[in-house]
C-alpha cells in the first residue's frame, strides 16, 4: 500500500474513508443503567465525532461473562442493540462510520459485574494482580477493585465464546455498524490465550504457538464468514504489558505468525497499539516492517500519535491508517483542527471512566 496524506481518503472494504484518522476505542463507563445499554448521552457523544475517519467504538462486552468493568455497554441483548441502533443512526447522519469494538475481558473482571455472581474466566486459573472497575449493587456504585481469581475455561466453553463473538458481531450489524474490531490486545482474553506465561491448557487451545493463537484465528474466521471479511478488523498490542501482561517472549515468531494467518483470513484491517509509544514510530523497527510485510490489507498505527507523528508514519509508508485516543476525547472534532492547525484542547484523566456528562459532553467543538 502506498504512503499517503493524512487528510487522503482511504478505500477500508465497502467504505471510503475521507481521512487517515480514526478514532481510537476509548471506554468511557457511562451506560449507568439496568440494561447496560447505549444511553441518549452517548448518541450525542459518537455524533460529535463523526469527522473522525472512522469511529472505533468502545470495548462492547460479547457477553455477561465477557463484561470486566461497569457500565460498559453490552450487544447482546435486545434493548443494547436498539441503544446502539441509536448511536450508529446518528453517527451516519453526521457523515460518520463506525466499527465495534468486541470485547472479552476474561480474568480483568470481577463476579459483582454478573447478576449470578460468577468468577472470572480465562484461559487457566490464574490471577491477574490489577484491578476491573466492580460494582456495588448496594449503592450502585463502581470502584476499582482487585481482579477476582478467574475459573479456566473448558474446551466446549472456548468454543462458546467463539460463539459469543459471531453472534456480537452479528448484532452489531443489525445495530447498524459498519463492521467490527476484535479486541485482541491489552492483556484481555485472547491475550490471555496467547501468553505462554499464562495459559497452561493441555487441549488444542494450549502449549504450542497455534494452538495459543487458536482462539484468535477462530474467531475471525467465523466472524468474517458471518458478517463479510470486508467489515472485521483486529486489534493487537505486540510488547505489551497492560494488565499484568509481561511482553511475548518470542515477539517476532509470534507476531509474525498471527499477522501471517490473519492476512489468509483477510482481514480488512489490523490495528496495533503500542502501550510504550515508541517502537510504533520508529519505520525501521523489526516487528513493524515485519508485520507490515506479512500483513498487506490495511495497517493502523496506535500508541501517542499528534498530527506531525501521523503525518511521518504514514510518509515512511510503517502504515496506511494512525488512530488517535485520548485527543478525541477533549477535541471532538479532532480531525477539523488537526487539519486547520487549532491549538488543541488538554483532557481531564479524572473523568476519563467516571463523571456522567462531565468531561464527555463539555468539551466543546471548535467552530470557525
Ligand atoms: C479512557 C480510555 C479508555 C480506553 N479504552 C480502550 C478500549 O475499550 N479498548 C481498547 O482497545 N483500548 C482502549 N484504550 C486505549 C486507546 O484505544 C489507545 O490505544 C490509547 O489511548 C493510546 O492512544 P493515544 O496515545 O492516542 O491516547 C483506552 C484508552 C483510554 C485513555
Amino acid at each position: 500500500m502506498s504512503a499517503g496524506n493524512l487528510f487522503s481518503s482511504f478505500t477500508l472494504g465497502a467504505l471510503t474513508l475521507p481521512s487517515r484518522i480514526a478514532m481510537a476505542p476509548m471506554t468511557r463507563c457511562r451506560a449507568t443503567n439496568p440494561a447496560i445499554a447505549p444511553t441518549p448521552m452517548m448518541v450525542e457523544y459518537y455524533g460529535l465525532r463523526a469527522d473522525a475517519g472512522l469511529i472505533i467504538s468502545e470495548g462492547v462486552p460479547v457477553s455477561p461473562q465477557a463484561r470486566g468493568y461497569a457500565f460498559t455497554p453490552g450487544l447482546y441483548s435486545a434493548e443494547q442493540v436498539a441503544g446502539w441502533q441509536a448511536v450508529t443512526h446518528e453517527v451516519r447522519k453526521q457523515g460518520g462510520r463506525i466499527f465495534a469494538q468486541l470485547w472479552h475481558c476474561g480474568r480483568i473482571s470481577h463476579g459483582s459485574l454478573r447478576d449470578d455472581n460468577a468468577p472470572p474466566v480465562g484461559p487457566s486459573a490464574i490471577a491477574a494482580n490489577g484491578k476491573s472497575m466492580a460494582l456495588d449493587r448496594a449503592t450502585g456504585q463502581a470502584a476499582l477493585t482487585q481482579c477476582e481469581a478467574p475459573r479456566a475455561l473448558s474446551t466446549a466453553e472456548v468454543k462458546g465464546v467463539v460463539g459469543e463473538f459471531v453472534q456480537a458481531a452479528k448484532n452489531a450489524v443489525a445495530a447498524g455498524f459498519d463492521g467490527v474490531e476484535i479486541h485482541g490486545a491489552n492483556g484481555y482474553l485472547l491475550d490471555q490465550f496467547r501468553c505462554p506465561y499464562l495459559n497452561d491448557r493441555k487441549d488444542a487451545y494450549g502449549g504450542s504457538l497455534e494452538n495459543r493463537c487458536r482462539l484468535h484465528l477462530e474467531i475471525a474466521r467465523e466472524v468474517a464468514a458471518a458478517i463479510g471479511k470486508e467489515r472485521v478488523g483486529i486489534r493487537l498490542s505486540p510488547h505489551g504489558q497492560a494488565n499484568d501482561m509481561k511482553p511475548d517472549p518470542e515477539p517476532m515468531k509470534t507476531y509474525g505468525y498471527l499477522a501471517e494467518e490473519l492476512q489468509k483470513l483477510g482481514l480488512v484491517y489490523l490495528h496495533l497499539y503500542d502501550q510504550s509509544t515508541s517502537w510504533i514510530h520508529d519505520p525501521d523497527d523489526a516487528l513493524l516492517r515485519l508485520i507490515r510485510g506479512k500483513f498487506t490489507n490495511a495497517l493502523m498505527l496506535c500508541g501517542g500519535f499528534t498530527g506531525r507523528k501521523a503525518e511521518a508514519a504514514l510518509a515512511a509508508g510503517s502504515g496506511d491508517l494512525v488512530a488517535i485516543g485520548k485527543p478525541f476525547i477533549s477535541n471532538p472534532d479532532l480531525v477539523s483542527r488537526l487539519r486547520q492547525g487549532v491549538e488543541l484542547s488538554p483532557w481531564d484523566s479524572k473523568t476519563f471512566y467516571l463523571g456522567g456528562h462531565s468531561g464527555y459532553l463539555d468539551y466543546p467543538t471548535f467552530t470557525v
